[in-house]
């Protein structure tokens, strides 16, 4: 058996055509601690993978053998993945190319919007990716859950590729665009937010293992899911779809769409996780990182609020910031709610009850049925 960390180290595979004798490490408890070799009855590597011996973290079974499944949640989400999947240059943007260039098409502030948008996701999903490919999936040790977070990395590509049909689509000003999450203060708050978080998990020298580190992992994981998946994206999320919904950049909103119904997946197994990890090991879920996880959603919401301002300085659509100080107390609520703390905003409600229908709908509906109807008419979704 070869595990990721050996992998690294050695530079992929040396050991396996080494000794015969099993390697192993001086801690018994490390992951990286058994090369291939004869098999020992005592020694949980080299014996058939039990259930039991799956972990979300610090397990000890082979990580590179997926069943017998114990994470069927997981394997779940990676098949509905696998089966929304979808390619941005497969929707049609001809219509948002003639309204983006026809001068009267949207006024300033809807322009504003788009460019705003854009300039958090343009990197936010990069970021995302990275989180993934070079952190979360290096200390995650059930392989049901690093299928999925594969598929995922896969569809932050995606998404990350979408951003960018849309700005080469309109003929933005590429520099602007991605240089938005270091020229714009309320993107750049969102990221620098972010980051200590990221950097716990990709840093190569952090390990699980400890009390002190399987808390960091776990809050690393709250603070993804929760506020960045889960509540970083919504303003921007509500802000283009609203223009789908009034028939302006409906090219733009579906490729919206379909990214919001991926990140709604990516949240709720973020959640999954987060409650099978403190499941596992319930002594991590300690009073103490309650508050300070409270603390940080809170601190979420208000960056978030100042980016929903700095997006939308006046009325647009329909819509204005304090609505979207509503929307964000009643999603943080949801996230609160889903990994078992208490509400910090009581009472808020959502202002936008149509963004639940915009998530629900592509799942009633046969997705390749959908782009062939698309391809037929050189129309889109109908936002009604
Ligand atoms: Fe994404
Ligand atoms: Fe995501």
């Amino acid at each position: 058996m070869l595990q990721f960390e050996e992998e690294i180290e050695s530079g992929g595979g040396n050991k396996l055509s080494g000794s015969h004798v099993p390697i192993k490490s001086d801690d018994d408890n490390q992951l990286n601690n058994v090369a291939y070799g004869p098999r020992d009855q005592n020694d949980v590597t080299a014996s058939r993978v039990r259930l039991e011996d799956k972990r979300i973290i610090n397990g000890k079974a082979d990580v590179n053998q997926l069943v017998p499944f114990k994470y069927k949640w997981a394997w779940e989400k990676y098949l509905s993945g696998c089966a929304n999947h979808w390619m941005p240059q497969e929707i049609n943007m001809n219509r948002d190319i003639e309204l983006w260039k026809d001068p009267k098409g949207l006024t300033e502030d809807e322009r504003l919007i788009v460019k705003r948008n854009l300039g958090f996701f343009v990197t936010a999903d990069s970021l995302a990716a990275n989180n993934i490919v070079l952190g979360t999936y290096r200390h995650i040790t059930a392989p049901e859950c690093r299928q999925y977070l594969l598929r995922q990395a896969f569809e932050e590509a995606i998404h990350t590729h979408a951003y960018q049909y849309i700005v080469e689509s309109l003929g933005l000003d590429e520099s602007e665009i991605f240089n938005a999450y270091k020229e714009v203060d309320s993107i750049r708050a969102k990221d620098e937010f972010l980051i200590p978080f990221i950097e716990t998990l990709t840093n190569p020298d952090f390990k699980t293992g400890t009390h002190e580190s399987d808390q960091q992992l776990l809050k690393s994981l709250i603070v993804f899911a929760c506020i960045m998946e889960g509540l970083f994206f919504y303003v921007g999320f509500v802000q283009i779809l609203a223009l789908g919904r009034q028939n302006k950049m409906t090219g733009a909103a579906e490729q919206y769409q379909y990214i919001l119904r991926d990140e709604s997946m990516h949240c709720n197994f973020g959640i999954d996780l987060i409650n099978q990890l403190k499941l596992e090991n319930p002594g991590l879920w300690t009073e103490a990182l309650r508050k300070e996880v409270t603390a940080l959603i809170k601190q979420g919401v208000e960056l978030e609020y100042r980016y929903a301002e700095d997006t939308m300085p006046r009325g647009v659509l329909g819509l204005n910031a304090p609505q979207f100080k509503e929307y964000l107390r009643y999603v943080a609520n949801r996230r609160c709610q889903q990994i078992g703390i208490d509400l910090i905003y009581e009472g808020a409600a959502n202002p936008f009850p149509w963004m639940s229908e915009m998530m629900d709908l592509k799942k009633e509906r046969n997705f390749f049925e959908t782009r062939v109807i698309e391809y037929q008419t050189g129309g889109a979704l109908n936002w009604e």
